[in-house]
């Protein structure tokens, strides 16, 4: 198993998602793991890869320098490299400017046999994204790239004690843009750290069957939320093959049109899934209605589902609560301050259930996979790919695209919207070409003239975009005629919009979702 040490690099899961993809079993633990915690793991690490961080070295979110000593080979990425660096005595300084962006490294003579670098090309392309430098290498450090002159991986090894074993590189091979990060990731799982590629998800997936049936022998139903989204859908249907499913949704108004219409269809299936829709659209507008700030209404949403879900169940007889959380909510909400600091809107889903319920047994069967794996998991189980491939929602839903005021007629207006941009991208084939894809009422009204008089009504904008994990984004170049034949049904069925505009805006700086 190759341990990746996260401290804080928006890359940490992209590096453990590449490795199970090539076969190699990999954990993301926090960059505090300490030493010895990390020698007594089951299973002890064959590998640590160290990855990069919005710090610095030396700002106090170092590794320890203690598992230099485990004998456990080490690749370090960016701050990961720059840390080796330091603590090996040699010399990292900050730039003035940040290098972003992509850039070609050399082999040098050593480069060519070792046994990271051994197999990449002579010269190749790599994505640099740092602020520090290494200026000078660690006495007996050996260079193994270089770019313009200027090291950018080294290699450390020495005998002493159980040996160490050190690499470090200045950039990121995990990114798509270095197209030969995989072939060092692979050298590093299988010629440094002697790795077999033999992960695989079925025989996972077969593990956590395993495991749920020892754990719910004597368990004759497990209760959870579903939202509908591609995470409860594949956990409820994993439970329902191990025992009955009680099966929850909140309903709170903010749905768009066919929502409960696609969870029926799919729960149906299976007769050990229990749906339960509770109703809570009066309770929901009794708190939300005329909200316009984005964080009061994700904050009231959330704090009213948990209320809601805990209303609603709170006097029945149970001992199993379920959730469909994912790898990357266990590692967002992981004690890593540097994640944490870099949080940028309260998202609901995660946690928050009231102190008396920790008398419950919680069950997570999805918290070892990536969303990706979830949907290969969906598909092993049989689910219809529609479901497993729709574009995210996120759990406030329509509140957080309707503008200003949540009123109860301007959430019509976007619902009805919604769904003629959803029917369009499918007729169009357009659904699967764009990553996420929506519409957003807007708080402003401006002038057009329908038929022969003139109309005063609210604007409409189409948000598409094409993203690998959300984490960056950039509008999707869908075609303009589809565009245009979409704006034009809009404003001429939806009453109240007259006007449809598209965001051209990439992820950094502005967000997917508008609020
Ligand atoms: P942003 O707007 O932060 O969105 O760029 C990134 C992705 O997350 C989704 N999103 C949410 N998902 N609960 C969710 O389950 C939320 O509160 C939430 N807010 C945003 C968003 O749709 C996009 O895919």
């Amino acid at each position: 198993m190759i341990a990746v040490l996260d401290f804080g690099s928006q890359y940490t899961q992209l590096i453990a998602r590449r490795l199970r993809s090539q076969g190699f079993a990999t954990e993301v633990l926090s960059g505090q793991t300490d030493a010895r915690t990390l020698a007594q793991r089951t299973p002890r690490p064959d590998g640590i890869i160290l990855s990069g961080s919005p710090a610095s070295v030396g700002q106090g979110h170092d590794p320890d320098p203690a598992i230099l000593d485990l004998g456990i080979p080490i690749l370090g990425l960016c701050f990961g490299y720059q840390w080796l660096a330091k603590v090996l005595g040699g010399q990292v300084v900050c730039a003035t400017h940040r290098e972003y962006g992509a850039a070609q490294v050399q082999k040098t003579p050593a480069g060519r046999s070792d046994l990271l670098t051994a197999k990449l090309s002579p010269k190749t392309q790599v994505w640099m994204s740092h602020g520090d430098s290494v200026v000078a290498l660690p006495a007996g450090a050996t260079l193994l790239l270089e770019s313009n002159g200027k090291p950018s991986a080294f290699r450390v090894e020495t005998s002493l004690g159980p040996g160490r074993r050190l690499w470090g590189l200045q950039f990121h091979p995990e990114v798509y843009h270095t197209p030969e990060g995989k072939v060092l990731l692979e050298a590093f799982a299988r010629d440094i750290c002697r790795l077999s590629p033999d992960w695989n998800l079925r025989s996972e997936l077969e593990h956590v069957q395993a495991q749920l049936r020892v754990e719910l022998a004597h368990v004759p139903e497990v209760v959870c939320a579903v939202s509908g989204g591609v995470d409860s859908t594949v956990m409820a249907v994993l439970l329902s093959k191990v025992t009955h499913v009680r099966a929850l949704f909140v309903d709170h108004g903010f749905l768009r049109a066919y929502d409960l219409t696609n969870l029926r269809r799919v729960f149906d299936q299976y007769p050990t899934i229990r749906l339960e829709v509770i109703d809570a659209k009066d309770r929901f507008w009794g708190t939300l209605a005329g909200i316009a700030d984005p964080e009061t209404k994700r904050r009231g949403m959330g704090r009213l589902f948990v209320e809601t879900f805990a209303d609603h169940v709170g006097h029945s007889q149970f001992s199993h609560l379920a959730q469909g959380t994912i790898y990357s909510d266990v590692i967002e909400s992981a004690d890593n301050k540097l994640a944490r600091a870099h949080t940028i809107k309260s998202h609901h889903n995660v946690g928050g259930f009231p102190d008396e319920w920790n008398r419950l047994q919680l069950i997570e069967p999805l918290r070892r996979f990536f969303k990706d794996e979830v949907r290969e998991i969906g598909a092993l189980l049989g689910i219809d790919p529609y479901i497993l491939h729709q574009h995210p929602f996120p759990g406030p839903g329509l509140a957080i695209r309707c503008l200003g005021p949540l009123e109860p007629d301007r959430i019509e207006i976007l619902r009805r919207a919604d769904a003629i941009f959803h029917d369009e991208l499918l007729a169009r084939s357009l659904y699967d070409r764009t990553w996420q894809a929506f519409v957003v009422l807007l708080p402003v009204r401006s002038v057009g003239v329908m038929g022969d008089s003139r109309s005063y009504e609210s604007a409409l904008c189409i948000r598409a975009v094409s993203s690998v994990d959300a984490m960056t984004a950039e509008a999707s170049e869908l075609p303009l005629s589809d565009l245009k034949a979409i704006a034009s049904r809009l404003v001429n069925e939806v009453a109240g919009i007259n006007r449809v505009v598209y965001d051209l805006t990439s992820k950094p700086p502005g967000t997917i979702e508008w609020e």
